[in-house]
């Protein structure tokens, strides 16, 4: 049985990214489980999503972040979440929640990193008249949009491109992204790669990697490896 990391996203919106992730985690060799959503919003569409697919979700009100971030280390130690995915996460998370919370922390932002941190990203790029975008999938740090890159998928910008357009597009391409860059954090983590002969009762030789993450073992055939490049969007 592979030993997903148990995860929580954090979102303020309609949840698409969510739901991408949802459906890919659901393959028996994606690396993470998602056991836990918390929004920051109390209507927040994405918390529809979390109640159709049975996961544990929380609204917590981030008018006092304080309280907001507390709250949310409190739920996230009593599930014990390895593992944090922003998702369409509209708010800053403090230092003291990044040190607190002691795991990694990965954000998806729709545009082409260090171009456009903050917000208004697809308006600055058409302002520009750039020929691409896209998205970047990074780790967390307290300095907004600044962490170590994951992934990143380029878009190109037609002439005829609004700021509606420009942003289907990107979040067509986020909805992949997310998921392969999740499968990356995890290979960054393999410190050891092993091959194993199993002599089963079919008598068939099974090719075995022993992948370490953050202590646990997860173990998956190396056919089943390759089927993890086959990441589905939410379309
Ligand atoms: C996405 O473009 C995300 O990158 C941004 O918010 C948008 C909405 O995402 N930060 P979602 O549909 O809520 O996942």
């Amino acid at each position: 049985m592979v030993n997903k990391v148990k995860t929580c996203v954090f979102i303020s919106g309609k949840g698409s990214n969510l739901f991408s992730i949802i459906k890919n985690s659901r393959n028996y060799y994606f690396p993470i489980k998602i056991n836990l959503v918390i929004s920051n919003k109390k209507n927040a569409d994405g918390l529809k999503i979390a109640k159709k697919y049975s996961i544990p979700f929380k609204f917590f009100s981030s008018i006092n972040q304080d309280k907001f971030e507390k709250q949310s280390l409190i739920e996230l130690k009593k599930k014990k979440i390895k593992f944090l995915c922003l998702a369409g996460f509209m708010k800053i998370l403090s230092k003291n929640f990044i040190e607190n919370f002691g795991h990694k922390i990965i954000n998806i932002h729709p545009s082409l990193l260090p171009r456009y941190k903050g917000s208004n990203t697809h308006q600055r790029v058409l302002k520009n008249k750039d020929k691409y975008s896209g998205c970047t999938v990074h780790f967390v740090t307290p300095k907004l949009d600044s962490g170590k890159i994951i992934l990143q998928k380029k878009v190109s910008v037609s002439k005829n491109d609004t700021k509606e357009s420009l942003k289907k597009k990107i979040l067509k391409a986020e909805h992949i992204t997310y998921s392969k860059a999740i499968i990356a954090t995890f290979k960054q983590f393999l410190f050891e790669k092993k091959i194993y002969f199993n002599f089963s009762v079919f008598n068939t030789i099974r090719t075995v990697y022993r992948i370490f993450i953050y202590g646990q073992t997860i173990h998956f055939s190396k056919g089943s490896f390759f089927s993890f490049q086959r990441i589905r969007g939410s379309h």
